[in-house]
């Protein structure tokens, strides 16, 4: 009872609408009861005594209940507890005051520096452009690395792969390419680490700053000690500030997912 008054004193001082309450908790998965008011899909709820447990709608499974995926971990969650519908879906900080900062997926800073309260923010779930919309001339994008160059251009504007045993040097190229990137096209990098071991954040972080590259680039992270949902929707979430550079500033942008693989497993873990 004691946890309940906690969790209300704390809804008094939130606005909220739309409360509901948690019915049924499978791991990851969550059930919550809305009594009206049903959440959409990908509506963010937060939950839990200090209503720092973080969800993301996934499913309405009829008039009042939807199956939600937590995004950070559920601990201490039990049936009966209040869940808030935020009623808006899980948003990132975009703009020009994100460069040479690190973000996990919910767009907290990870390297102790505090985004201005008023910072822009935008829904990581957004259509792709239109067919009409995207160029059909190509143009070769010149990294400045020789072998790539000239035995497999990448295309500007185009994705590429890139494909490796464990330890052969995958990451070391990319790191090479956002410093070219930066040194000769006067671009932005964006580099998306899902799945990866949570010292190569850190160490990356002091190698850019070394180098003196970490000015034009943003770096975010939902590496391998997160939830699944978490290393999901940090790939949108990348895509989403990496898409502000390119349609509101017009720049040329070289976003770098390291890795994929790990990107498709999260979503099976999801889909699990
Ligand atoms: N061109 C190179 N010459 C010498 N050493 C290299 C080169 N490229 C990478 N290495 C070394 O190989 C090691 C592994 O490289 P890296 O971390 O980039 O591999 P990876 O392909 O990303 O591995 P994983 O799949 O485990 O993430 C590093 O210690 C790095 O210093
Ligand atoms: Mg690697």
């Amino acid at each position: 009872m004691g946890v309940l008054n906690a969790q209300t004193k704390m809804l008094n001082k939130t606005a909220v609408d739309h409360v509901g309450v948690v019915v049924a908790m499978h791991g990851s998965v969550v059930d919550i009861e809305f009594v009206d008011n049903l959440p959409t899909i990908n509506t963010v709820i937060k939950t839990g005594q200090g209503l720092d447990i973080i969800l993301e709608v996934h499913m309405q499974l009829n008039n009042q209940r939807v199956r939600c995926i937590a995004l950070t971990p559920t601990q201490g969650l039990a049936r009966g507890m209040q869940a808030i519908s935020t009623g808006e879906p899980l948003q990132i900080p975009v703009g020009p005051e994100t460069l040479g900062h690190m973000f996990d997926v919910f767009g907290h800073t990870l390297d102790n520096y505090d985004l201005p309260a008023e910072q822009q923010r935008r829904s990581i779930h957004n259509p792709p452009p239109s067919l009409t919309q995207r160029s059909t001339t190509s143009e070769v994008f010149e990294t400045g690395i020789k072998a790539i160059d000239v035995l497999l251009p990448l295309e500007r504007g185009g994705k590429a792969g890139l494909f490796g045993g464990a330890g052969v040097g995958k990451t070391v190229l990319l790191t090479e390419l956002i410093h070219n990137m930066v040194k000769n096209h006067s671009g932005v990098s964006m580099f998306c680490g899902i799945g990866e071991r949570s010292r190569e954040g850190l160490e990356l972080y002091h190698e850019m700053k070394d180098a003196g590259v970490l000015d034009d680039m943003v770096m975010i992270f939902g590496q391998m000690s997160e939830l699944p949902g978490a290393r999901y929707r940090v790939g949108h979430a990348a895509l989403t500030m990496a898409e502000y550079f390119r349609d509101d500033e017009h720049k040329d942008v070289l976003l770098l997912i390291d890795n994929v693989f790990r990107f498709i497993q999260a979503g099976m873990e999801v889909s699990g």
